[in-house]
């Protein structure tokens, strides 16, 4: 087996790995090593984006879900959220402040909430992209049929973002109740593709029975899957759900693995996430300077902020969409980035 730093440069060369060897560089990963991968990562990140920082209003327009995945704190069992739903024209609103902010993609965001028929979120696509024709409207609203994807394609969705979670069945099955699979997810995740929608997938650092095993599996089946984006965040415990008592996952870690997706996809999309801003005050920070590229702060009303907790202590549930803009703004200008007014959208190889 080569030595951690000899695998970097082989990732570098050919955008992929064996299984043993991501392994090896998950078990074997120290400061020294990191330093490496993450100055790589910038390298790469700068090439492709310069100083470009791109943003994301996420608007969280539903924590309605009849799912009950075991990490998630607006899972079904949860009685102790209270469940919101924003109208078309409250969703509009946010639109409205988000574009006077500089946002031009709109992340719709939501539980499974059996409301949303296809009619209904055509009719939040068709208003969103009437007034905001330039603007990207970004779906992540759980797991469709190919049917329903492909409508909501062509009412004007361009983006979609639905993590794996993890690529191991057994782990998934960890993770999940066993209504959910990992295999009826990762086909989505196909689906989307091929329909169109420049596809976002992730999945938790630290979640509950992950292992460098597993880890190793969600790099190979995001080289395979090859998505436009990859969101990642330290997995973080809610007290409300069956792993309130367990460990959350690090920040250390959630960088290594940023770093590695730069490197193994160079133009990729991969947010600071606001999970790992929440597990470390300068987390965003640290993410960006491990090779992320974007930024997603929320746009939903304060009014509902706080119901729209997936783990505790998620940050800015009290700042207003303009805080958070200009709270973003100079810290990106801290470490030498620019957040700028642009959709954003995935690029390929330049
Ligand atoms: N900690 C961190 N991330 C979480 N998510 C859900 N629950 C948690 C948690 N407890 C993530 C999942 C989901 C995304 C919307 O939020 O990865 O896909
Ligand atoms: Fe929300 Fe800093 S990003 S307060």
């Amino acid at each position: 087996m080569k030595n951690a730093l000899s695998l970097i440069e082989k990732l570098n060369q050919e955008k992929k790995l064996e299984m043993e060897e991501w392994i090896f560089l998950i078990e074997n990963r120290r400061e020294k090593i990191a330093e490496t991968l993450f100055a790589l990562a910038r390298d790469i990140q700068k090439q492709h984006f310069g100083n470009k920082i791109y943003t994301r209003g996420l608007i969280e327009y539903t924590n309605y879900c009849k799912n009950n995945c075991y990490y998630c704190g607006i899972r079904r069992d949860n009685k102790s959220v209270e469940r919101y739903r924003l109208t078309v024209e409250e969703i509009l609103d946010c639109c409205r402040r988000g574009y006077a902010l500089g946002f031009r993609t709109f992340v719709l965001q939501g539980g499974e909430d059996g409301y949303d028929t296809d009619e209904r979120v055509e009719e939040i696509i068709r208003s969103v992209k009437q007034r905001y024709p330039d603007c990207a409207i970004t779906l992540s609203l759980g797991e469709r049929s190919y049917k329903s994807y492909l409508r909501l394609y062509q009412a004007g969705a361009d983006r979609y973002l639905l993590r794996h979670e993890t690529a191991q069945k057994e782990h998934y099955e960890i993770l999940h109740p066993p209504e959910l699979s990992e295999a009826n997810r990762k086909q989505c995740l196909y689906n989307l593709k091929k329909i169109g929608y420049q596809t976002g997938t992730g999945f938790m650092v630290g979640s509950p029975g992950q292992t460098p095993q597993s880890l190793a599996e969600d790099l190979i089946f995001i080289q395979e899957l090859n998505p436009h984006m990859v969101g990642i965040g330290p997995f973080v415990p809610h007290h409300e759900t069956p792993f309130a008592k367990e460990k959350g996952g690090t920040v250390e870690l959630t960088l290594y693995m940023l770093g590695l997706l730069r490197v193994m996809l160079p133009n990729v999309l991969l947010p600071a996430t606001t999970a790992l801003g929440t597990i470390d005050p300068r987390g965003r920070e640290k993410g960006i300077l491990a090779g992320a590229n974007v930024v997603m702060p929320n746009l939903s009303p304060l009014g509902v902020r706080k119901k729209y907790e997936l783990y505790d202590n998620k940050i800015c549930t009290g700042e207003e969409a303009a805080e958070c803009r200009q709270c973003l703004a100079s810290r990106m200008k801290e470490i030498g980035y620019e957040l700028v007014v642009d959709r954003g959208d995935y690029k390929e190889e330049n």
